[in-house]
C-alpha cells in the first residue's frame, strides 16, 4: 500500500506492506525521509517503552502498531520534540539532571514525558512515575528521570512560549486532516 502520514512535521509517502510493524517502518524509512533511529526496539512485545512515539499526540508503542495504522496520522518521535540547536525543555532537563546514561531508553522516556506534560503541566512525582511506568531503564534507577521531568514541567510552566505551540498546532492539523481523510475512530474501532 502507499502510506501517507506526517512524521516530525514532514510529509511521508512510502510504499509498504500494511502489516509491517510501525517500528520497523519508522526506523528504516531512509532518505529522503527524516532519520528516526531514535525510535528504539527493545523487547518488541510492548513491555519496555523504547519504541514510544506520539501518534496524534497520544503515547503509543510502535512495536505494537502496524504501518497501516499510521495512515493520515501525525507521528512525533523524540527527535521531533526538539533539535540539538533548540532542544525541547524535556531534552534539556534530561541532560541537566543526569537522566541519560546509556541512552537507550531516553527517546522513549522523552516521548512518554511529552505525552504527560501536554496534558498535565503540573504533575506530581507520582503522576510522573505513572506516566513512565511502561518505560524501562536499566541504568538510572529512575530518580534522575523523575527529577528531569519535574524540572521540565517547571520550566514549561514558567516559559509559556515553550509550551508546545508546535504540538498544539500539529494536533489541530492532525485532527482536521483526520476528519477530512478518515472514518471516525469510533466507526473504525480502537486501533
Ligand atoms: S520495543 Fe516496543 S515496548 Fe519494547
Ligand atoms: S539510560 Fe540506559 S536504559 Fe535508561
Amino acid at each position: 500500500m502507499m502510506l501517507l502520514f506526517r512524521l516530525n512535521g514532514q510529509s511521508v509517502e512510502v510504499e509498504t506492506a500494511p502489516d509491517r510493524r510501525a517500528v520497523d517502518l519508522l526506523r528504516d524509512l531512509g532518505a529522503p525521509h527524516p532519520d528516526v533511529k531514535d525510535v528504539k526496539e527493545g523487547c518488541g512485545t510492548g513491555e519496555c517503552g523504547a519504541c514510544s512515539v506520539l501518534v496524534d499526540g497520544v503515547h503509543r508503542l510502535s512495536c505494537l502498531m502496524l504501518a497501516a495504522q499510521l495512515a493520515g496520522r501525525e507521528v512525533v518521535t523524540a527527535s521531533g520534540l526538539g533539535s540539538e540547536a533548540a532542544p525541547h525543555a524535556i531534552q534539556r532537563a534530561f541532560a541537566d539532571h543526569g537522566a541519560v546514561q546509556c541512552g537507550f531508553c531516553t527517546p522513549g522516556m522523552a516521548v512518554a514525558a511529552a505525552a504527560l506534560l501536554q496534558d498535565n503541566m503540573a504533575p506530581g512525582r507520582e503522576d510522573i512515575r505513572r506516566a513512565i511506568s511502561g518505560n524501562l531503564c536499566r541504568c538510572t534507577g529512575y530518580v534522575m528521570i523523575v527529577d528531569a521531568i519535574e524540572a521540565a514541567a517547571g520550566k514549561m510552566r514558567s516559559d509559556p512560549s515553550a509550551l508546545h505551540e508546535e504540538r498544539v498546532a500539529s494536533r489541530k492539523a492532525a485532527k482536521s486532516s483526520r476528519k477530512a481523510t478518515m472514518p471516525s475512530r469510533k466507526k473504525a474501532g480502537k486501533s
